[in-house]
């Protein structure tokens, strides 16, 4: 493992790269990487960054994420078929007809999302910021793609009315309402936190709703002892690692989202070696896309 690793650390520095990893990657992936955050942290470091070449330790619709804001950057997927099915549950032509549906409306798209639909939306949003940024657009009716659970939380904490689309993340709909009322029982004095993807009876008995770098924040600043995580079982490492006197528990045997965990040490450093697989938009999506990414980051 460490020779992997030195390989890495010596190729990363040759090729003037940054490794970005989210929160759901493998540990040791996280552990290799230059910065690991949510999606929100994530948009920002791949906007910042001064390197040539950033390898991206996540999904397909963030590594485009990151091309769109560093077009001039190489950025590299270790794993090309590592996707998001939620983002996948809508394309540009489905938005075009929801939005032939609902004349008019502004749309707010979710980051887990393709280029393409960034590109026919009016602004992005993540976990982190979706509440700021749908009480930001000028209108009190938004149209919300592609997930249905996260505008269906946001839907109660603003005064607007948010139309979603039928799309949902297959990881966190697999965290039941039973298994959060069983941990519960089993540890009685735990804090229930949940990602804003849960469906809404989850959310309902979580004491705290945040996005992955929000969830890290929530417990470092918490003076409870003991956390039920409703989300990808990956945050656990992160979580574990940064609060040694804490103790998580995590309710669900199935939450794995098994594209994020396609990534690799030996895809990052056949990544590097080879200088694959790169990125590439065209020049006009990558304009109309930017501007709802960067809508969002100026909110
Ligand atoms: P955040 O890390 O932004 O909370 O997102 C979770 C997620 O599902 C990313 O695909
Ligand atoms: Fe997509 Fe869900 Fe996996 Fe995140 S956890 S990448 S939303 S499938």
């Amino acid at each position: 493992m460490n020779n992997l690793i030195d390989k890495i650390n010596k190729l990363k520095s040759d090729r003037k790269a940054v490794i970005l990893a989210h929160n759901y990657q493998l540990p040791e992936v996280q552990d290799v990487a230059d910065f690991t955050g949510d999606s929100l942290e994530l948009s920002r470091a791949a906007a910042k960054t001064d390197a040539d070449v950033i390898v991206f330790c996540g999904v397909h619709f963030m590594a485009e994420t990151a091309k769109i804001l560093s077009p001039n950057k190489t950025v590299l997927l270790p794993d090309p078929h590592a996707g998001c099915p939620m983002a996948d549950m809508i394309t540009a032509e489905q938005l075009r007809d929801f939005k032939r549906l609902h004349p008019g409306l502004p749309v707010v798209a979710y980051v887990n999302t393709s280029a393409e639909v960034k590109a026919e939306s009016d602004i992005c949003c993540t976990s982190a910021n979706a509440v700021k940024i749908v009480e930001s657009v000028q209108s009190n009716i938004v149209l919300f793609v592609p997930d249905k659970s996260l505008p269906a939380y946001v839907a109660s904490k603003t005064t607007k009315r948010v139309i979603p689309y039928c799309g949902y993340c297959p990881t966190h709909h697999r965290i039941l309402v039973h298994d959060v009322i069983r941990a519960k029982r089993e540890h009685s004095d735990a804090i229930v936190v949940a990602h804003p993807e849960c469906t809404m009876d989850v959310i309902a008995l979580a004491d705290a709703v945040e996005s992955t770098s929000g969830m890290l924040r929530y417990v470092k600043a918490s003076p409870a002892r003991e956390f039920i995580i409703c989300t990808e079982r990956g945050l656990l490492h992160r979580l574990t690692k940064e609060n040694p006197d804490k103790i998580f528990y995590n309710p669900s045997p199935v939450n794995i989202c098994p594209n994020m965990k396609k990534i690799t040490l030996e895809k990052v450093l056949w990544s590097l070696e080879d200088m694959k697989h790169e990125i590439e938009l065209p020049a006009d999506t990558i304009e109309r896309a930017r501007a709802a990414i960067e809508g969002m980051i100026a909110v």
